[in-house]
């Protein structure tokens, strides 16, 4: 049976199987079983000829074979969405879709403004991803988006990167630390601190371990966490300091009175909020519409401090 013969269903798949190197994330992803997975790669591998992926112990490998079908899938599946948007297009911007893939730390604003896009073109199909920098680099490099909400752009992808807002990072600490109120405390005195840090993988665990890595600085790991809201309330109870993205300060951490910010030496870090889209993708009528509209916003309002066009 030759690979002619294969199905789209099987194709699609496929590509989830490949992505996620997991028969079970794939079934997830698909609201599919882990059997009816298996059984259509299965199938998919018959009508190829050749096998497509071997497990050695736990973890699933890629044959050559299924790395060629794999890009054939995306290319496919790819194809099938640029025709599918060209098809909305012909009807105009309502009928199409956008899929967003924002960072955690841009939950702050990203979902609103996006609520407030939706509110304006009701009939267009919204997704939104909401993950940390590393997934959405893998979702970048995979295609899986229309557009993405990045802090710092990719170095080893080809993308376009338009910023549309400052994005600074700065120390926190609870109002009853030590540093709390001395003024150009020099980055030194950061050695041997406890610190909350966020997940591996973060842009902001990213920035901070530069800024360590070019004063020399050594902190101490107190704690890891992986939302910046749990960190928020860590620092607050006394257990560490931490960098943050000033995103993440919200109207009430900056009037309770728990939080502070440190004037360390070089800080605040100095970044930008960016809109990114592979290189050369054509964008659907939808997503232009929505980076228009990111624009507009960034220009008349003060999006990352969560005012918009108030
Ligand atoms: P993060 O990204 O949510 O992955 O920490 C923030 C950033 O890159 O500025």
């Amino acid at each position: 049976m030759p690979i002619r013969h294969a199905t789209l269903h099987q194709l699609r798949i496929f590509d989830a199987l490949a992505r996620h190197r997991s028969v079970s994330r794939a079934a997830k992803e698909l609201h599919l079983s882990p059997p009816a997975i298996s059984i259509q790669c299965r199938q998919l591998a018959t009508a190829v000829g050749q096998p497509l992926y071997e497990k050695v112990g736990r973890q699933l490998h890629l044959t050559a074979a299924g790395e060629i079908v794999s890009r054939t899938c995306r290319d496919v599946l790819a194809r099938l969405e640029q025709t599918s948007q060209e098809l909305a297009a012909l009807q105009g911007l309502e009928g199409g879709s956008l899929r967003l893939a924002i960072l955690t730390t841009a939950k702050y604003f990203g979902p609103r403004l996006l609520g407030l896009f939706s509110r304006e073109h009701p009939n267009i199909e919204v997704a939104l991803f909401v993950g940390n920098r590393a997934q959405l680099l893998e979702r970048l490099a995979d295609n899986q988006d229309d557009l993405y909400l990045l802090g710092r752009p990719p170095e080893q992808l080809r993308v376009e990167v338009e910023p549309f807002a400052e994005n600074r990072l700065v120390l926190v600490a609870a109002a009853d630390h030590p540093l709390a109120g001395k003024r150009r405390i020099p980055p030194e005195r950061l050695n041997g601190l406890p610190f909350i840090l966020r997940e591996a993988g973060s842009g902001t665990r990213l920035a901070t371990e530069r800024f360590f890595d070019e004063h020399g600085i050594k902190p101490r790991t107190r704690m890891e966490l992986g939302s910046n809201e749990a960190i928020k309330h860590t620092v607050a109870s006394g257990l560490g300091v931490a960098v943050l993205s000033e995103t993440t300060l919200q109207r009430q951490d900056r009037t309770s009175g728990e939080l502070v910010q440190l004037d360390v030496r070089g800080f605040p870090l100095h970044r930008h909020w960016c809109l990114v889209h592979p290189e050369g993708k054509q964008l659907s009528p939808a997503a232009a519409a929505f980076r228009q509209y990111l624009f507009a916003m960034a220009e008349k309002s003060d999006l990352v401090a969560g005012q918009f066009g108030e």
